[in-house]
């Protein structure tokens, strides 16, 4: 092989393996299932959610705030589910991460749904 394939290949295979390493991608199907669970979630007791019947309005419309964040807000967004109290020390939000309430691995699915209900312009 020449060099320049070998150099070509090699940054062929940065740039697939990149984005996986950095950004950690839940799955959106679990994380909407989770989003509408009473007893995990409970997301929409506080938020309009997309599908979901008689939301609660004392947080804001998650599908609009989504509006606001792009791929590169990924780790705010995050952040949000993990633990609000980041941004609001008041927040009533539950801190889902440190009070055990979703794993890691949940929290990534439930920001893949969030970016999944981003209404695009
Ligand atoms: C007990 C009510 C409550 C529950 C339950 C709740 N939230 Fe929130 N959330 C809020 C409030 C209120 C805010 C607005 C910021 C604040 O006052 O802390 C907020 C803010 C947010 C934000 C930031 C919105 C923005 O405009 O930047 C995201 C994202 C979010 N919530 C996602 C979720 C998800 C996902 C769930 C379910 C896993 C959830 N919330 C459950 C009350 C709640």
């Amino acid at each position: 092989m020449r060099t320049s394939n070998i150099v070509a290949l090699g940054f062929a295979l940065i740039l697939f393996s990149l984005p996986g390493a950095v950004l950690a991608k839940g799955n959106a199907e679990n994380g909407k299932k989770i989003v509408e669970s009473r007893s995990l979630g409970n997301c929409a007791a506080c938020h309009v959610v997309p599908g979901m019947e008689f939301p609660g309005d004392v947080g804001p419309d998650l599908a609009k705030s989504m509006e606001g964040y792009t791929e590169r807000d990924r780790d705010t967004v995050r952040q949000w589910v993990w633990d609000a109290r980041q941004f609001n020390p008041d927040t009533i939000m539950p801190p889902f991460g440190p009070n055990k309430l979703l794993t890691k691995e949940q929290v990534d699915d439930v920001v893949e749904y969030l970016f999944s209900i981003k209404k695009k312009n």
